[in-house]
């Protein structure tokens, strides 16, 4: 039988080895596997309920009517629930979300993980993490990573199907206690989105299979730094693999230049604390803000630098945080 009202949390992930390719765009199938970190603070909350009265998918986000175009990424998404459940009424998405939407701030990730929880178990679903994290994949890639805490690798698979293409932890949100602070510098829409800037960059980067063939082997590398804690290497690897993407991503025709200026500045600024003795490092995703990961010991030292960086908007404080949670009832 089917819930009838079930409310998921799930958190935001920022990958520290990156995802940008895909193999299969219509299942969403990553080309590499990639590996992220599920950050605490950032979340979204989505509570879904099966409504056979409705004559369409009602979604709100943040309280408002969700535009046409985002109501409609939902409701495709809630069709391939409808045929696994055999389930065929309408539902209502209520979503919140701690922090802005598409700013390149990975809201898709934890938006479709939760949406993934919750709508499957309102259209009695009983799937595993597993099958969440394939589920969550179809609405977007890195939503595998964010059904599950902590350190997750994202497998590409070899499955047609994808049903090896989901994330598997590494190490759980207890294991080693970073901070990774998002500095914002922009909170508008990112100019193009994930799916049509990878395929862009497919299509014409002359260096796009340079950074697909060398992605397994940064996967496995990180995935011992995390092992090990070892932060000078998870920053080296991090670092290197966040500046192939965007060299991939400038190299398009045309290219995409994610960066406004502020973004450069808190590279350099990083850069000269961790000459003068910190520990911290940055990545930055397809938006202008900059993640940079601190070790506890530095973290009130590189706030207080990174707060008086020109063109800072905003900082959130994050850590490592739980998979996807879900509860019946609002
Ligand atoms: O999951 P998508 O389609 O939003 O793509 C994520 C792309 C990056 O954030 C740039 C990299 C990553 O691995 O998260």
């Amino acid at each position: 039988m089917p819930e009838s009202v079930v409310t998921a949390t799930a958190c935001a992930n920022f990958a520290l080895i990156k995802y940008w390719g895909k193999r299969d765009p219509a299942l969403n199938l990553p080309a590499t596997d990639s590996l992220s970190l599920t950050v605490n603070t950032l979340k979204t909350t989505t509570t879904v309920s099966v409504e056979p009265e409705l004559t369409g998918d009602v979604f709100q986000l943040n309280g408002m009517s969700a535009s046409e175009g985002q109501r409609l990424r939902v409701s495709r998404f809630l069709d391939l629930i409808r045929r696994q459940s055999g389930l065929s009424h309408p539902m209502r998405v209520e979503s919140t979300n701690t922090f802005p939407d598409s700013a390149g701030l990975a809201s898709s990730a934890s938006a479709f993980a939760a949406l993934a929880a919750a709508a499957a178990r309102s259209a009695g679903l009983d799937m595993d993490r597993t099958a969440l994290s394939a589920l969550a994949r179809q609405g977007s890639g890195s939503a595998a990573r964010s059904v599950f805490g902590g350190f997750v690798r994202m497998q590409a698979g070899t499955e047609t199907d994808g049903t090896d293409a989901v994330g598997v932890q590494v190490a759980d949100e207890n294991h080693w206690p970073l901070h990774m602070l998002v500095a914002v510098t922009d909170d508008s829409s990112k100019m193009v989105g994930s799916t049509e800037g990878m395929e862009h960059s497919r299509k014409t980067s002359p260096f796009y299979e340079a950074f697909i063939e060398g992605q397994d082997n940064a996967v496995l590398a990180c995935a011992d730094a995390v092992r090990d804690r070892d932060m000078e290497k998870l920053i080296d690897l991090m670092e290197a693999n966040c500046l192939a993407m965007h060299a991939v991503m400038i190299s398009s025709r045309p290219g995409l230049l994610y960066w406004n200026a502020a973004t450069v500045r808190l590279i350099h600024e990083v850069r000269r604390m961790r000459r003068s003795g910190l520990a911290v490092g940055f990545t930055i995703d397809a938006g202008p803000q900059v993640k940079v990961l601190v070790s506890p010991e530095s973290l009130d030292a590189v706030k207080d630098r990174l707060m008086m960086v020109d063109g800072i908007l905003n900082i959130y404080d994050t850590a490592p945080g739980p998979g996807v949670q879900w509860s019946v009832g609002s």
